[in-house]
């Protein structure tokens, strides 16, 4: 069985938490897409030419999550993921992932839109800057880092609107997706709706 549920948003909106669920609820394999533009991030970071990077890219880079999910990081994928070549160069991968045997969730920014149109199940998970700084914030907190409310929002802000505004496949909620704004949602209650959505599309 093929069934791919397709989640896009912007960052700490939810997505990973919503994806994490509904992967573990029906079984399904998860993919967090924006590891692979990180994962080319870190490459460039260390000096490397972000296209030779992504053509590089092996599973080995994705192996050790924890060390790609800083700051630094997260701006260098943002800027890596505006250059159309870095984005062909991982296309493959993530449509293979989607058509997997089983059922897959992929969650990431153009999901809906570019990698998987035709996508049983479309979220686009949203929440206000704000809220997602607040939770940008409460992360690092539990990690023991210091950070700082307003440079944590105009990190938010920055790369929101690099990821918005890019020619090649902006950050957007694809005509047929439903809309999740987590603002003010539990998120146990936005898991719910999420998996609603699958079980109405799965008649289960
Ligand atoms: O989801 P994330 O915060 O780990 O993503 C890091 C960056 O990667 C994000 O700012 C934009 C880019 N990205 C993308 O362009 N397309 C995706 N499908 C996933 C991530």
């Amino acid at each position: 069985m093929r069934f791919t549920v397709a989640i896009d948003g912007p960052a700490a909106a939810g997505k990973g938490t919503i994806g994490h669920a509904v992967a573990e609820k029906f079984g399904f394999a998860h993919l967090d897409t924006g590891l692979l533009y990180r994962a080319v991030g870190a490459r460039v970071l260390r000096g490397e030419r972000a296209i030779e990077a992504a053509l590089a890219l092996t599973p080995d880079d994705l192996a050790t999550p924890d060390v790609l999910r800083t700051p630094e990081v997260a701006q260098a994928a943002s800027k890596v993921a505006v250059i159309p070549e870095v984005r062909d160069a991982l296309l493959e991968f993530q449509r293979a992932f989607a058509h997997r045997i089983g059922g897959a969730v992929l969650d990431g920014r153009d999901i809906g839109t570019v990698i998987c149109p035709r996508a049983e199940v479309k979220l686009y998970v949203t929440a206000s800057a704000e809220v997602r700084a607040k939770r940008r914030m409460d992360e690092f907190a539990e990690r023991g880092q210091e950070a700082d409310f307003e440079t944590v929002l105009a990190d938010v802000r920055a790369r929101d609107a690099r990821d918005a505004d890019r020619a090649t496949a902006p950050m957007m909620a694809a005509d047929d997706a439903l809309t999740l704004d987590t603002s003010e949602m539990t998120a146990e209650a936005a898991i719910a709706e999420a998996i609603a959505a699958v079980q109405a599309k799965r008649g289960a």
